[in-house]
């Protein structure tokens, strides 16, 4: 079954140079051997492996006595049960504390050469003076604060604050609409939200503050809004509920302790999209979480002081969460906040980011690196790019293609390129070489990290299949401390998508296979779920919000593939009777509706209005077919006999690929 699959297997074993010393600080994991060790322990004797993990990693206000509760079967996770310890605590004050001069974030802002650069003692005294306001407008333990900001340095403060005061914070990706923010708002009782008065992308301008004032007409609990000033622009300020942060702050003194927290005291929510049309309030914990975060990032990107680390992702996804902020400020990293494109103002932004800071370890998508492979390697030329040690890739597999470009043209063929696959519910990485141990393959996560016991099941079965070369869905048999531990107030549903499909295992959504080596391929999700620049959406959310056009009678989203986004949204709606469906205004009106309702990141790419839809003799939606037809691969359709008008495939291939 592996076969199906065009694989590159051509073997890149880790650069000569970062094993010596005089050129590149000695990885901590330096040897296949060492890293197998490592797993092994990690798998046999998970108490010992992670107990110690986290008394290295980690501050503790109290110990913990027992380093893992509960399991699978029941979802019943937990870990380091008695133990506390401050989020916060752990990515600012103790940095500050020894050495307050270094450098936590270097803010590197829409306009080049606009860099900031804030301190651990500047980050301390921002954050307590924020907890301050968050406290004085009420915010206590367990509470949910919502955060809608464009990459500011504020924004990182807001997630620090409220972990400081042990408040939950939803971030919603400001690349959202006012009814997804409303929603998620809504979703997670939030009763303060902090946002700015606008965003800067790519020299747009985003008004901010005018998504909030309209997403909370609908939210009555919303009792404060924070609003930080990022152009200065003037926006409508509502009396009574809209506060001016800048004024707010300086109300509060530069230092305010941090909550004791226990390590399963929530920690955060982040939305994400399922197979079912609502999101879902992933919950993580605070212990678990914040080993997870720290450890990956010492070991995955194999930190050593001096490094400074850049993640291009936004903060609104887990990405921004665990490996921008969480997991380099917990080792007292200095993290790069990139609130730009990587192709404004030039196709060279990247490069000079990387050359201007002298950055060791850069984090993007593949998506971004195909994108800026398409434009051409004269933007690399003349940018510095020898301070990389590192160069990793997140969110959607990678083609060789793409993989071969960043290695040889980014990393010049002296960095580890490192493929890291996880997920939201994951908490941080689960499947990614080390760079100074794995020999990689280009497009494969290879092995799994410390305490991930990966299975690849029959997805029919639920039966394990073991041994190598050997492709199913990809599943982890047993709690690993990031993992998700619920979905905000519905563990039913928690249980139920993770939990259930595959008793005593954690489903990933995903397929994979296990190579002849053992190297693990993920395929990409097998639910509605699709991934389009490394953005998740739910096929059943573009559909719920394309119905609620008055025109539609019914609709279909597929992915497609796309040699830049990985995945296009191709929908396909049936129109209501009398509508006339030759129209180039109702789908230019069907986009907007999607980019209203969720926001403009979710637009189809295409839109096809059809006559009808393939469906099973009772009603089933054949989703495979479209998949098919919109891959161009209406040739290999499989059976359409159990279809209740085979016709109607006809026409959608007419429709997709018109006959010249
Ligand atoms: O399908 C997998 C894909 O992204 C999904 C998780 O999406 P999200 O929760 O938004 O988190 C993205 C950032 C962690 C996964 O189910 N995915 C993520 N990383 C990879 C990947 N697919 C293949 N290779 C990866 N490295």
């Amino acid at each position: 079954m592996a076969d199906q699959y065009q694989d590159d297997h051509s073997l890149f074993p880790v650069p000569a140079r970062l094993l010596d010393p005089a050129q590149c600080p000695k990885p901590f994991v330096s040897s296949l051997d060492q890293y197998k060790k490592m797993y092994r322990q990690s798998i046999d004797n998970p108490e010992e492996f992670f107990g110690k993990l986290a008394n290295e990693l980690l501050t503790w206000s109290k110990p913990f006595h027992t380093v893992r509760h509960g399991g699978l079967e029941h979802g019943d996770v937990a870990w380091f049960l008695e133990g506390e310890l401050n989020a916060c605590y752990n990515c600012v004050d103790r940095h500050a504390l020894t050495d307050p001069n270094k450098v936590a974030i270097i803010y590197e802002a829409d306009e080049p050469n606009q860099a900031e650069r804030i301190t651990y003692g500047e980050l301390l005294r921002k954050v307590c003076q924020l907890a301050g306001v968050l406290r004085a407008h009420g915010i206590r333990k367990g509470d949910t604060v919502a955060i809608y900001m464009p990459m500011i340095p504020e924004a990182v403060v807001a997630l620090l604050a409220c972990a400081r005061v042990g408040a939950l914070h939803s971030v919603i990706f400001a690349g959202f609409s006012a009814e997804a923010l409303r929603d998620r708002v809504h979703d997670a009782s939030s009763r303060l939200v902090l946002t700015t008065d606008q965003g800067k992308r790519g020299g747009k301008t985003i008004e901010t503050k005018r998504i909030v004032d309209e997403a909370l007409k609908t939210c009555p609990k919303v009792e404060t809004v924070i609003v930080c000033q990022r152009t200065g622009a003037e926006v409508p300020m509502k009396d009574g509920r809209d506060y001016w942060w800048g004024d707010e702050v300086f109300k509060h003194p530069f230092y305010t302790p941090a909550e004791d927290i226990n390590s399963e005291d929530p920690m955060f929510l982040l939305y994400t999209s399922g197979s079912t049309g609502s999101p879902k309030g992933v919950m993580h914990t605070t212990g678990g979480y914040m080993l997870g975060a720290a450890a990956t990032f010492k070991y995955v990107f194999d930190y050593h002081p001096g490094d400074i680390f850049a993640c291009m992702a936004d903060v609104g996804w887990i990405t921004g969460h665990t490996y921008i902020v969480y997991g380099p400020l917990a080792l007292g990293a200095t993290t790069v906040l990139f609130e730009s494109l990587p192709t404004y103002p030039t196709p060279s932004r990247y490069w000079e980011l990387i050359a201007e800071h002298k950055i060791t370890q850069f984090y993007t998508a593949p998506t971004a690196i195909r994108a800026l492979r398409r434009l051409g390697d004269e933007w690399l030329e003349g940018h510095d790019l020898s301070s990389l040690r590192i160069i990793g890739t997140v969110g959607e597999p990678i083609n060789p293609e793409a993989w071969h470009w960043y290695n040889e043209k980014v990393g010049k063929g002296r960095c580890a390129v490192v493929d890291t696959y996880w997920q939201t519910e994951t908490g941080s990485h689960i499947i990614t070489p080390l760079p100074g141990a794995i020999t990689t393959k280009p497009g494969s996560a290879t092995f799994p990290f410390f305490g991930i016991d990966i299975a690849i099941l029959d997805p029919v079965t639920g039966k394990e299949l073991v041994g190598n070369d050997v492709t199913g869905v990809l599943a982890v048999k047993r709690p690993w401390p990031s993992m998700a531990r619920t979905i905000y107030n519905n563990h039913y549903r928690f249980m139920e998508t993770y939990l259930k499909p595959y008793a005593g295992y954690y489903f990933t959504g995903d397929g994979a296979t296990r190579d002849k080596d053992g190297y693990i391929w993920v395929r990409g999700r097998v639910d509605d779920v699709i991934n389009v620049s490394g953005h998740r959406l739910s096929t059943a959310e573009i559909e719920s919000a394309l119905i609620m056009h008055h025109s539609v009678a019914e609709t279909a989203v597929v992915g497609a593939p796309d040699d830049v986004t990985g995945q296009s949204i191709n929908a396909f709606v049936c129109l209501k009777p009398g509508v006339p469906v030759y129209s180039m205004d109702l789908t230019r009106e069907l986009i907007s509706q999607v980019r209203k309702v969720i926001g403009p990141f979710a637009a189809p790419k295409k839109v096809y209005l059809v006559e009808d839809l393939p469906k099973t003799r009772s009603g089933k939606l054949m989703r495979r077919i479209l998949r098919k037809i919109v891959a161009g691969e209406s040739d290999s359709l499989g059976d359409i006999s159990t279809l209740a008008d085979p016709s109607v495939v006809e026409a959608l291939i007419n429709k997709v690929n018109p006959p010249p």
